[in-house]
């Protein structure tokens, strides 16, 4: 008998995910490996966070928590909203979600129904393509680059041809880790308000910045029906955690409660129990933004006279993304050879870009400085 396999449920891969798998063959055949394909900070959660969760663990009995979250987590994450960007987030439009992957499905199916059309960066965060996809929403590309900072602006999503109900944007972005200013989230939300479109404001790489700090589209006026997602995934340093939040506007946060109620019941409870310390953590984390920095500038001095000198410019996040388009155009081929041949791995563009993406490739230079250091003088010594 032949069974049926729907078609939403056949997305692509998260590629940089096959290579992580590439990298851990080529390692447990013996071979070393240089992690620059993988988007997560390195090492343990801060002591402190740690420290909770144990407490926790030996105390409590962890069933589930509401939907939306515990109150304590929720009410820390209002005062972060007040102290980090002076803004005002009324608690009740906190949901603590399963890592912002579920915040993007929660806000995703609570937005948009099957047929609409969102718009997202090309080169963009591969997930939202793909979530989209396997909920029957049409994603539109919209492709990005240097003239906009490799960000949308306004005046790109004008030109989308057709309707469209949803943006999302990402500042800083991944792959680019390019930023938007605050005057430009504004534009953005305003271009959307005024349309009747729902943004989607990813701000998981909000604390890691290099110069000026992120702007949020919460609290904006003009952001009032916009959605607003983040994660203790990268600047809290918890990714395996699974836990991030979102801002639901009014007119969202009941349909989100009610499919968090259905799809998970709660977030997870250790997890939130943890994360509540982690916000007293700050002087530990900024110091990984300051080597976050630091292996940042020793790739962007090195990575030139390795033939990789198309860099956009990485304002924050933790990742440069290459134009190679004068190495190859097998962004794939080309990354599996560089592995092969010098043990540095790194995410072909395909991922991240439909179009251009066979011509650039993404490095994550979440590591070590001693790790970009020895990656940076095995490209230079490649012989491709
Ligand atoms: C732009 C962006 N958004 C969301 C995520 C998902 O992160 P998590 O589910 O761990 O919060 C990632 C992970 O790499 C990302 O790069």
């Amino acid at each position: 008998m032949a069974f049926k396999v729907a078609e939403r449920g056949a997305i692509a891969p998260f590629i940089v995910m096959d290579v992580m798998r590439d990298a851990a063959r080529r390692q447990a055949e013996g071979g070393d490996v240089i992690h620059l394909e993988v988007g997560q900070p390195s090492g343990q959660a801060p002591e402190k966070v740690r420290r909770a969760a144990a407490k926790a663990l030996a105390d409590e009995p962890l069933g589930y928590t509401l939907a939306l979250g515990t109150d304590s987590l929720r009410e820390r994450i209002g005062h972060h909203y007040a102290k980090t960007y002076g803004v005002s987030v009324p608690v009740e439009n906190i949901c603590v979600t399963t890592g912002s992957s579920a915040g993007f499905l929660l806000s995703f199916l609570a937005a948009f129904a099957p047929g609409d059309r969102v718009a997202v960066a090309a080169p963009g965060y591969p997930a939202y393509r793909n979530i989209l996809k396997a909920l029957g929403i049409e994603c539109v590309n919209v492709p990005v680059g240097p003239a906009t900072r490799w960000q949308l602006s306004a005046d790109s999503l004008s030109r989308v041809e057709g309707r469209l109900d949803g943006v999302v944007v990402a500042s800083p972005s991944n792959p680019t880790g390019s930023m938007l200013s605050s005057i430009e989230v504004a534009e953005l939300a305003t271009w959307c308000e005024l349309r009747g479109i729902r943004l989607i404001s990813d701000e998981i790489y909000h604390g890691i910045t290099f110069g000026r700090p992120a702007a949020t589209a919460a609290g904006m006026a003009a952001a009032s029906h916009a959605v607003i997602i983040n994660s203790f995934s990268k600047y809290y340093a918890m990714t395996g955690w699974r836990l991030g939040w979102m801002v639901a506007p009014d007119d969202l946060i009941r349909a989100v409660e009610c499919l968090q109620q259905n799809l998970f019941i709660s977030p997870p409870t250790l997890s939130q129990r943890a994360a509540e310390a982690v916000f007293d953590c700050t002087d530990e984390l900024d110091a990984r933004v300051a080597g976050y920095r630091e292996n940042r500038d020793i790739l962007l001095a090195e990575l030139p006279a390795a033939g990789f000198g198309r860099l956009a410019p990485s304002d924050g996040a933790f990742y440069l993304y290459a134009d190679i388009s004068g190495l190859t155009d097998d962004s794939r081929a080309f990354c599996r050879r560089m592995l092969a041949e010098t043990g540095v791995a790194a995410t072909p563009g395909v991922d991240f870009d439909p179009y251009e993406g066979a011509r650039t490739l993404r490095f994550s230079y979440a590591g070590s400085a001693a790790d970009m250091a020895e990656a940076a003088r095995r490209l230079k010594a490649w012989k491709r």
